[in-house]
């Protein structure tokens, strides 16, 4: 993976935040949550409408009226 590549976030509304490219995600409890690097390339959905049961990630609640 290139380090070097700079970070990636893309707002959606009303959700999610797409994360792509080189970063750690720490959880509410303070703790890493390891992601593998192809996946962080690829990029990564974390909710921002407060819907998900998978928190910090999006599972699609978003789109529930
Ligand atoms: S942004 Fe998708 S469930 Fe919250």
């Amino acid at each position: 993976m290139d380090n070097n590549k700079p970070t990636r976030l893309e707002v959606a509304a009303p959700g999610p935040l797409t994360v792509k490219g080189s970063f750690t995600l720490i959880g509410a409890d303070g703790r890493e949550i390891r992601i593998d690097e192809k996946v962080k390339a690829d990029g990564i959905h974390l909710c921002i409408c407060g819907r998900s049961k998978h928190k910090p990630f999006c599972d699609g609640s978003h789109k529930q009226g």
